[in-house]
């Protein structure tokens, strides 16, 4: 479907976009550069690499090899090299803009507050010697959920201050998959909040850890909770810490501990086709690398610039795009707490207003549900400060791109549709916004030294125009995962299998057009991705038939107007399929139950009951048959295996209709 829906919006929307001759005047990256950075690539990729870790990162031991191949596609970038990533992103600026604002914070409620580049350094230094007053040491992973407030940052950039490895999980996420992320990285500290505002209620963030560590999480020691909304809370003696009573009394001097380039910097949860979400491990050195320079040729940041990047540090464009990105390219970042609808549709507008927004990164998800609200609303507020915009999760619908380019970017901004996975660490295949002229929906080529191609299922290059194939990426880059948490196998089989480890195997599908823009058409595996988040269709089934009712469960993407894809999931029960009231009351016990075990996002939109599933001979769901049924679209598959064909009808939900009495003949 989403194959479909993008070359159709080729054919609907075949505007060129050039970048406004006043922001490419004035971009730090022009054609020549590009060009000669491309060269360079081309002509010797490691060199390129080497020299750009040279000139960016700052090393407290200079590494004398680039890249190791020896135990490929485990690779090692910049291997013998000793750095830290917090005093890359923090200790460095002092010199030049200890006083400039780091983070300009809003909070849901309207509280803001500012830390300037100093003060953030000494919040995190306090906290990092909180945590060594712990017994934290390099290497010991600790869990972070929290709501989006500084402290998150200040959480993360301790770790990091000391060595230790963060996994941050989405305070969206239940206290069922919390707990399975905590036993997964075997962490020894989690860090909460009582609890943040969202959509002016309070998401009972304490409550939601102590059931996680009620359930098991053997390896915690304590948790440090940060008060933010002020209510009332159990803390358990011994085992839970104020930050308010623990931190503020520390130095505000933390000697940052030298750790090597590969040295894990965190590990975050993503969901995949299979089995439980995998803990993405990522690298020190090579990560930070990423993520600065494409914060700084991606969105073109300068040192008047207030950035803001609306993503969760919960999800891996809140790692590369908040916490490290931006800070080790030395901006002022804005980070709001809460809901973007909150208490109105003008939130998002009003805060750019407010805090001087001049970039602008969000998700089409977040475009297509302001845009729906119409103009009238963001030409309230004084937007002219933005210069630039950009997109990322998911394709986005040529409407969407040209509504957020005519109302909020005035016709003046570029817009940078981002292409990346939290395995890949950042950015892949962007426009340049002083560079690259934009197509609607497409997110043109990849930045230098990424080299990306489109394979058939042998492996063979994909070379005619609008040709759909795998995605893949075909040399090493230093910001790509090292392997999963835990397991190095599914790891190999996960990304490298698939090509015999000649290249990563992104798990998208995609196709380039004439001009050799890249146009991404979905996902090719069991991957749901609602509202810009990753979700397995595994894991939603695998909540599902936990529930003492349910026998079986399939889930599929429907098409979703603003979420882009939403959850619809057949149901077979170990007793009668309900009618009526009984099937209303299940599905919703159903939805409830799927939220608490795995969270809000999760929860189906659709839920349909039905007799059985239809199956392959060898037992297999028939997967293809469920989404064209769920997405409406005409069955093209081969039904002649089916066991009980009548079943096809049940699935499109006519059963209900037929009993309807008014309809039957
Ligand atoms: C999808 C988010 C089209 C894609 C950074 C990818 C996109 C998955 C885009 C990764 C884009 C991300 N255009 N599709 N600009 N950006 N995707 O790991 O399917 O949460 O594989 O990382 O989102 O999601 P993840």
């Amino acid at each position: 479907m989403a194959t479909r829906q993008n070359i159709e919006s080729v054919l609907i929307e075949k505007r060129v976009f050039s970048p406004p001759p006043t922001f490419a005047a004035r971009a730090r990256l022009k054609q020549s550069e590009r060009e000669a950075l491309q060269q360079r690539a081309a002509s010797d990729y490691e060199g390129f690499w080497a020299d750009l870790a040279r000139q960016h990162l700052a090393w407290l031991k200079p590494f004398t090899q680039t890249l190791d191949q020896a135990n490929a596609p485990n690779y090692r970038w910049f291997a013998d090299g000793e750095l830290n990533v917090s005093a890359n992103c923090l200790d460095r600026h002092l010199a030049e803009r200890a006083d400039k604002p780091a983070i300009v914070f809003e909070g849901e409620p309207g509280d803001t507050r500012s830390l300037s580049y100093r003060e953030l350094l000494a919040e995190v230094s306090r906290l990092a010697n909180a945590l060594r007053s712990l017994g934290l040491q390099a290497g010991d992973r600790v869990v972070i959920y929290m709501p989006l407030v500084p402290e998150a940052i200040v959480a993360m950039h301790a770790c990091a201050r000391i060595g230790a490895v963060h996994s941050v999980v989405f305070g969206g996420f239940s206290a069922i998959s919390l707990k399975d992320r905590i036993e997964d990285a075997g962490a020894r500290l989690l860090i909460t909040a009582d609890g943040g505002w969202r959509g002016g209620q309070i998401v009972e963030l304490k409550s939601a850890a102590d059931k996680a560590l009620s359930l098991g999480c053997p390896t915690i020691e304590h948790s440090v909770v940060l008060r933010r909304t002020g209510q009332e809370i159990p803390m358990q003696p011994g085992r839970d810490l104020w930050w308010h009573e623990l931190v503020p009394s520390q130095s505000p001097v933390c000697k940052p501990t030298p750790v090597g380039a590969e040295h894990p910097l965190f590990l975050l949860y993503t969901s995949g086709s299979t089995g439980s979400p995998k803990g993405i491990q990522h690298a020190s050195a090579g990560y930070l690398l990423g993520a600065k320079l494409t914060s700084e040729w991606v969105f073109d940041l300068r040192d008047d610039d207030v950035f803001w990047c609306t993503a969760d540090v919960g999800w891996v464009t809140g790692h590369s795009y908040v916490a490290y990105g931006p800070l080790a390219a030395g901006a002022t970042l804005v980070m709001y707490e809460g809901a973007p609808m909150f208490p109105d549709g003008g939130r998002f507008w009003q805060t750019c207003q407010a805090h001087g927004v001049t970039i602008f990164y969000t998700a089409p998800t977040a475009i297509r549900a302001l845009m729906k609200l119409g103009d009238a609303i963001p030409q309230a507020y004084d937007l002219s400060k933005i210069r630039l915009l950009g997109t990322v999760g998911e394709p986005i619908n040529p409407e969407a791109w040209v509504w957020y380019h005519r109302v909020i970017g005035r016709e003046q901004c570029p817009i940078v549709d981002t292409w990346w996975q939290t395995e890949t660490g950042a950015i892949m295949i962007s426009p340049l916004p002083g560079i690259t002229a934009t197509k609607p929906g497409s997110c043109t080529q990849p930045l230098p030294g990424i080299n990306v191609d489109i394979v058939d299922d042998n492996g063979v290059a994909v070379t005619a125009p609008d040709a759909g194939g795998y995605l893949v990426i075909k040399k090493p880059w230093p910001s790509m995962l090292r392997t999963i948490w835990g397991d190095n196998d599914r790891y190999l089989s996960t990304y490298w299998e698939k090509f015999q480890g000649r290249y990563y195997v992104a798990g998208d599908s995609a196709h380039r057009d004439a001009d050799g823009y890249y146009w991404i058409m979905g996902r090719i595996d069991d991957v749901l991705n609602v509202a810009g988040h990753r979700l397995g269709t595994m894991e939603i089934e695998s909540a599902l038939v936990a529930h003492p009712k349910v026998a079986e469960a399939a889930v599929v993407g429907q098409q979703h107007e603003i979420k882009g894809e939403s959850v619809f999931a057949y149901v077979v029960l170990n007793g009668a399929r309900p009618a009526g009231a009984d099937a209303t009351a299940l599905s919703d016990e159903l939805r409830r139950w799927v939220a608490e075990q795995l969270g809000a996002i999760a929860k189906p939109d659709t839920i349909r009951f039905a007799d059985n599933l239809p199956k392959t001979r060898s037992g297999k769901i028939m997967r293809r048959l469920l989404r064209s049924i769920a997405r409406n679209e005409p069955i093209t598959q081969d039904l002649s295996t089916l066991e009980n064909p009548a079943i096809i009808e049940q699935l499109r939900g006519e059963a209900a209709i037929e009993s309807n009495p008014r309809r039957s003949r």
